[in-house]
C-alpha cells in the first residue's frame, strides 16, 4: 500500500476487518516489521486522538515516530506554484516535502479544508503534494475531504457492537457554532455504502454532501423518521457543500437527545470526537450506556496499525 486516502485504498472491507481484529487481539505480534523504520506525522491542524492513536499504532509496530506541528514548529509553507515568495511564507512545499521524505519511511499528514477554494479542497491539493513530492507512502490523518482512519475505526466499532447481520446505521447532521469540514461525514458515507449495513443520512435541506459521497445512500430530511428502528446513530456536524463552507442552521431541534434516541432500536450512539455537548448531543445521551464514543476512539489505534502494517509490508 503506497497511499491511504480513501476507502478504495484499503481494498476488501471483510479482509480489512479480519486484519484489524487480528491486530487488536495481538498488537505487538508484528513489531519486527517496523524495526529501524520511521514515520513522521505532520499536522497542519490540531488533534488529540489522531496524533496519539497513530503514534501508539506506530510504536506497537516497532517504529520510530516523529511529530511535526508544521504551523507551530516549522516554517510556514507556500503551496502555490510560480509565486514570488515575498510574503509571510519562507519555505515552499516543493522543497519541504521531499526533505521530510529523506528522514522517514512513511508520512502521515493532517490538512483540513480551508474553505478558501472549493476546487483546491476537493482536489486535495495539499495531501496530493505530499504524495507527489515526498517519495514515501502517505497516510491521511484527515485531509480536506476525507478522514479514512476515523471511518475505518467506525466500521470496526460497528462490527464489534452490531446485534444483527445487517444493522441500520444513521448518519445525522447536528448543530455546531462554527463551520466544520465535510471530511468525517464524507468518509463515513463512503465506508458505510461499502459495508453490510442499511445506511441513511439525515440533515436539514442545504446540507447535502457532494454527490460522490451521498449517491447510493438513503437521504431522509425528517430526522425523527430516520431514527426509527436505527441500530447505530452517528452524529456529526458539517458545513454546507453547495453553499461552500457556510453555516446555514444552528437549529437545536437537530441535537441528538433522549427523546429521539427512544425512537431507535436501542441504538448505540457514535461520534468521532471532540464533541460539543448540548449542541451535537445531550449530556444524557453521551453519558448513557449506549454511548460507545470511547470504544470508537480506542479503535483508532487498531485502524492506524492495520494501515501502517500494510504499508510496512509494501516497503
Ligand atoms: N476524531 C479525531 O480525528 O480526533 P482529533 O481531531 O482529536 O484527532
Amino acid at each position: 500500500m503506497k497511499r491511504y486516502l480513501q476507502v478504495d485504498d484499503i481494498g476488501d472491507l471483510k479482509q480489512a476487518l479480519k486484519d484489524a481484529f487480528e491486530i487488536k487481539q495481538n498488537p505487538y505480534a508484528f513489531k519486527q516489521l517496523g524495526e529501524n523504520k520511521t514515520i513522521i506525522l505532520v499536522f497542519f491542524n490540531s488533534s488529540l486522538r489522531t496524533r496519539l492513536s497513530t503514534q501508539k499504532a506506530a510504536m506497537n509496530m516497532g517504529m520510530n515516530v516523529m511529530v511535526l506541528d508544521i504551523n507551530k514548529d516549522g516554517w510556514k509553507l507556500e503551496s502555490e506554484m510560480g509565486v514570488v515568495m515575498d510574503g509571510d511564507k519562507p519555505e515552499h512545499i516543493k522543497e519541504a516535502v521531499p526533505v521530510i521524505g529523506q528522514y522517514c519511511d512513511m508520512i502521515g499528514v493532517r490538512s483540513f479544508a480551508t474553505f478558501e477554494s472549493k476546487d483546491d479542497d476537493y482536489s486535495e491539493k495539499v495531501i496530493n503534494q505530499f504524495i507527489q513530492y515526498s517519495g514515501v507512502p502517505v497516510i491521511s490523518l484527515e485531509s480536506a475531504t476525507r478522514h479514512p482512519l476515523q471511518a475505518f475505526a467506525d466500521l470496526i466499532t460497528i462490527e464489534e457492537h452490531k446485534q444483527k447481520e445487517r444493522p441500520k446505521v444513521v448518519l445525522t447532521w447536528a448543530p455546531h457554532p462554527r463551520a466544520l469540514p465535510q471530511a468525517v461525514a464524507n468518509s463515513f458515507a463512503e465506508w458505510m455504502k461499502k459495508a453490510e449495513v442499511d445506511f441513511v443520512i439525515t440533515h436539514p435541506k442545504g446540507y447535502e454532501l457532494a454527490n460522490e459521497f451521498a449517491e447510493g445512500a438513503s437521504i431522509e430530511y425528517d430526522q425523527r423518521k430516520a431514527f426509527k428502528d436505527a441500530d447505530f446513530i452517528y452524529a456529526k456536524n458539517w458545513s454546507s457543500f453547495n453553499n461552500y463552507g457556510k453555516v446555514l442552521s444552528q437549529d437545536k431541534d437537530w441535537t441528538v437527545d433522549e427523546e429521539k434516541m427512544a425512537l431507535t432500536n436501542g441504538a448505540k450512539f457514535m461520534h468521532c470526537l471532540p464533541v460539543r455537548r448540548n449542541m451535537i448531543v445531550s449530556d444524557g445521551v453521551i453519558e448513557s450506556k449506549n454511548s460507545i464514543v470511547v470504544q470508537q476512539a480506542a479503535n483508532r489505534v487498531v485502524s492506524a496499525q492495520t494501515v501502517i502494517k500494510r504499508m510496512l509490508e509494501g516497503l
